[in-house]
């Protein structure tokens, strides 16, 4: 299936204006996940040799990384749906502020960045619409590996003392299974002289697919995926070429837009591990989900209320803690969703709330009592994941919906509404001036 991509840069103050009460039908095709493609580009760093990458998304954050290799000397050459990226001429440790500040998750570049060259210099990532976002565990991680860190006028430089400029293999352990912190180590030590071992590792499956790229460039990673990851560093790691892993995260969202709908729908490639806490919330929710192997169908009639606690991977993700509540919005009963990853990624609810949806908050915690029918006006993306949520409420509401915070969504989707509409949906992107 192919699908033609609006530049947003295109449209002056862009929206999205959606015509609700659509069933969806047919199918609609997952890209490459985002948050993998990220750390998989940054992995170049690593080696001397080109890296291609396969099943690459067209967005905006990709679009980000690449510059911001670009800048550090990378050769970064697009091929549709693959990227070449070439680290044999890195002639900077330092990343420009304005890029790195544009991509908070190009910051793990530290990791791969000081392993290869002994120094690296990265601007303290910004905090974000949902949180500070800090990189305490991975500044921690890096200096268990014997890096000097200092944090001086907003950025992070990280040296690696002594002659021949190489991170010995350390133990460290993680407050938190910080999925950033996680990779920026994992790349770290791949190059260490010696083992590495990591406790508390995240065990999401962008680590697990980061570690299967390392593998693939000759590096000794063993228990990706678990909550203790060993790495026996090497001298040197090799080029290669690499498929991502679906993205589970879109995956789920296409999902919920068929049970938002109350439709038929396929969404494929989908691997099931990856949603699996999604799954199980779905059809505790009363939809009906099949496998064929590669991708889920789901079929939605009534919907009822569920509860949902964000929580690490294999718990239920953060990332979709807002498109389910739209979800939950039209159920049957009243769901208790409580967000404890982020301490600022509920801001979705006041949209929601100005589409007639019944919430009520209290601390991290909202009581969504469903409602038969949301009605269609004009809101606001927060935050990547709740400008999802939007559109998911829009295409369930009685009348039109105009959703604003695309700067936001691109970053995330790629082409969005040409996917829906290629299900059935009614969504254009138009200007909001
Ligand atoms: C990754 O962010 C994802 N981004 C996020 O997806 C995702 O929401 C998040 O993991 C959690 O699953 C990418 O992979 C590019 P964390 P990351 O470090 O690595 C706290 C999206 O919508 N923490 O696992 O930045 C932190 O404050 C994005 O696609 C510390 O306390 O997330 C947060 O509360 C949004 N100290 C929690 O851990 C630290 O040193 C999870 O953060 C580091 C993190």
């Amino acid at each position: 299936m192919t699908y033609t991509i609006v530049p947003p840069q295109k449209i002056l103050n862009p929206q999205l204006e959606i015509a609700g009460g659509h069933a969806l039908s047919g199918e609609i095709r997952v890209s490459g996940a985002k948050n993998s493609a990220l750390v998989l580009m940054a992995a170049c760093l690593l080696t001397r040799d080109p890296i291609r990458l396969r099943n690459i998304p067209p967005l905006t954050d990709i679009t980000a990384m690449g510059e911001i290799l670009a800048a550090l000397g990378v050769q970064v050459i697009r091929q549709g749906e693959a990227i070449e990226l070439n680290g044999d001429h890195i002639n900077q440790s330092t990343a420009p502020y304005e890029l790195v500040n544009s991509l908070r998750a190009s910051f793990f570049c530290i990791g791969p960045l000081l392993a290869r060259t002994g120094m690296a210099k990265m601007p303290l990532p910004g905090g974000c619409q949902i949180g500070s976002r800090p990189v305490v565990e991975h500044v921690k991680g890096l200096k268990a590996l014997g890096a000097q860190v200092t944090i001086d006028h907003g950025v992070v430089t990280a040296v690696v003392p002594g002659q021949g400029h190489r991170l010995r293999g350390g133990r460290i352990h993680l407050d938190c299974p910080s999925v950033g912190a996680t990779e920026t180590l994992m790349m770290a030590a791949a190059l260490a002289d010696g083992e590495t071992t990591i406790d508390n590792a995240a065990q999401e499956p962008e680590v697990v697919d980061l570690a299967g790229l390392l593998i693939a460039m000759g590096a000794r990673v063993r228990g990706a995926g678990t909550q203790t990851i060993t790495i026996v560093g090497v001298d040197r790691l090799h080029g290669t070429d690499y498929a991502v892993i679906p993205d589970r995260i879109e995956a789920g969202t296409y999902l919920l837009a068929a049970a938002i709908t109350r439709s038929h729908l396929r969404v494929a490639p989908v691997i099931p591990e990856h949603l699996g806490a999604v799954i199980t919330k779905l059809e505790e929710a009363g939809c009906r989900i099949e496998n064929d192997g590669i991708g889920l169908t789901l079929r939605a009639d009534h919907v009822r209320a569920v509860d949902l606690r964000t929580q690490p991977f294999p718990g239920f993700p953060t990332d979709l803690q807002a498109p389910f509540m739209s979800l939950l919005a039209t159920a049957e009963g009243t769901s208790v969703i409580t967000e404890n990853i982020f301490e600022n990624r509920l801001q979705h609810v006041a949209e929601l709330q100005r589409m007639g949806a019944s919430i009520r908050m209290k601390g991290n915690t909202a009581f969504v009592e469903g409602v038969s029918r949301l009605s269609g006006a004009p809101v606001q993306g927060t935050d990547l994941r709740a400008s999802a949520a939007m559109v998911l409420a829009g295409l369930a509401a009685e009348g039109i919906t105009t959703v604003q915070g695309l700067e936001y969504l691109d970053r995330g989707y790629a082409d969005l509404e040409g996917k829906l509409n290629g299900a059935g949906a009614a969504i254009r992107r138009t200007s909001a001036s």
